[in-house]
């Protein structure tokens, strides 16, 4: 038998809808089945062509896709010359390899609080971590939209640091006019399967300075080097490659390659779709007292990743535990984006305190994010603002004492 609501009735939806998924079509299959059939499977033709699609799409002057988001963010670590006793600042609010790049390359996350209203990491709480043992900013576009880049450019070139953009969430989107990928230092993509564009796995760091890119090539394969002009010792002939540093296994696929650049096809429609989404949820939820709307900054024309519901606790007479268990009920699969970085068990050991980031901790206990996805229908949309209006309005303050 059918669970109810928890507000009572049949739930609104009977499937279950989640908040992310994948859109793959046929033209992204037949590129994949292509490479499938071809002479090369891992580093072959499809990795440059998506790098130049890449740096067309931002206007970045060279891109490096690599296997990762995760990965990216440690090569871009590395390319700054992040090491032991340095450290970065970046924001609890993300994922946590956001910071656990610092930790790879021996150095210090350190948190620095969001702006309450926009979630992203607050340029004013970054100038106050400053210290001379600060080596770089990884500041993340948290839910597609961009940081405040003017502001923490300014401060990275007053201070010296490297300001890279954890754009796991960012495809799509621009800064004053200009794709974000072409103007921090270092950019990092993510292309898991809830982003906007997926290669099933992948990732991606973009940047316009040449060194970077050398470093960010060498890393990304052992360290290792077919330039002659790299090398130490004399060529020894066509075979010959030396290992000059200490890199990693971080390739993309062409498998993963091809089934990107088929994507990129698609994100103009990815992102018109998602702002229309973005924009319908807007416009019902602004009415509601009991809820919170994530404040956009005029400067980022935004391609939404995360759709964020902030609860108002004091119009609603149950936490945002119950609201996401009464928005379940209703078939309607939520997330939390994202838990603090330090309150997990092994940061908690490496000495973090609970409270450092009380504007973070304080949006971790009101927010959920809610379905934002290309492939949604329109009723798909409408049944979750029919989820969410009905739980507001039931465990509203105002709606007397329903309590869970
Ligand atoms: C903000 C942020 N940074 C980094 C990553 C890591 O990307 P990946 O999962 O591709 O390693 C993610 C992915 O979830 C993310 O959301």
């Amino acid at each position: 038998m059918e669970k109810p609501a928890i507000c009572g009735g049949t739930p609104i939806r009977s499937r279950k809808l989640y908040y992310g998924h994948q859109y793959i079509d046929e033209e992204d299959i037949q590129s994949v089945v292509e490479v499938l059939r071809s002479d090369y499977l891992t580093c072959g033709p499809k990795i440059g062509e998506l790098e130049e699609k890449l740096c067309r799409l931002t206007g970045a002057r060279y891109a490096v896709v690599c296997s990762n988001g995760t990965a990216a963010l440690h090569l871009a670590c590395m390319a700054a010359g992040i090491q032991a006793g340095d450290e970065v600042i970046t924001t609890p609010i993300t994922f946590a390899a956001s910071a656990n790049c610092a930790l790879y390359c021996g150095a210090k996350p350190v948190f620095a609080d969001i702006n309450e209203k926009t979630y992203n990491i607050d340029p004013a709480c970054v100038e106050v971590c400053v210290n001379e043992k600060t080596k770089a900013i990884v500041a993340v576009d948290f839910t597609g939209q961009s940081v405040e880049l003017d502001r923490l450019m300014e401060l990275c070139q007053e201070k010296g640091l490297v300001l890279i953009e954890d754009g796991a969430h960012v495809i799509g989107t621009s800064y004053k006019g200009r794709m974000n990928g072409s103007l921090a230092d270092m950019t990092t993509f993510s292309f898991h399967p809830v982003k906007t564009v997926t290669g099933g796995e992948g990732g991606a760091v973009l940047t316009n300075n040449k060194e970077y890119y050398r470093r960010l090539l060498l890393y990304r394969s052992h360290g290792i080097t077919r330039e002659q002009e790299w090398m130490e010792n004399p060529w020894e002939g066509p075979w010959y490659y030396e290992q000059i540093d200490l890199g990693y296994n971080y390739r993309m696929t062409d498998i993963q390659a091809a089934l990107l650049i088929s994507q990129l096809d698609k994100l103009p429609l990815f992102s018109a779709r998602r702002k229309e989404i973005v924009a319908r949820y807007n416009q019902a939820f602004s009415a509601l007292p009991q809820i919170a709307l994530q404040e956009e900054i005029p400067e980022s024309d935004t391609t939404r990743h995360l759709y964020i519901l902030r609860l108002v606790p004091d119009q609603l007479t149950i936490d945002r535990r119950q609201f996401f268990e009464a928005l379940a009920a209703e078939n309607i699969c939520g997330n939390v984006h994202y838990i603090p970085t330090y309150y997990f068990p092994y940061y908690q050991r490496l000495g973090y305190q609970k409270g450092i980031c009380p504007k973070a901790e304080k949006l971790y206990q009101e927010m959920l994010s809610l379905p934002l996805y290309y492939g949604m229908t329109d009723q798909d949309v409408e049944d979750v603002i029919r989820a969410v209006v009905r739980i507001a309005d039931y465990f509203a303050v105002s709606a007397g004492n329903h309590t869970q």
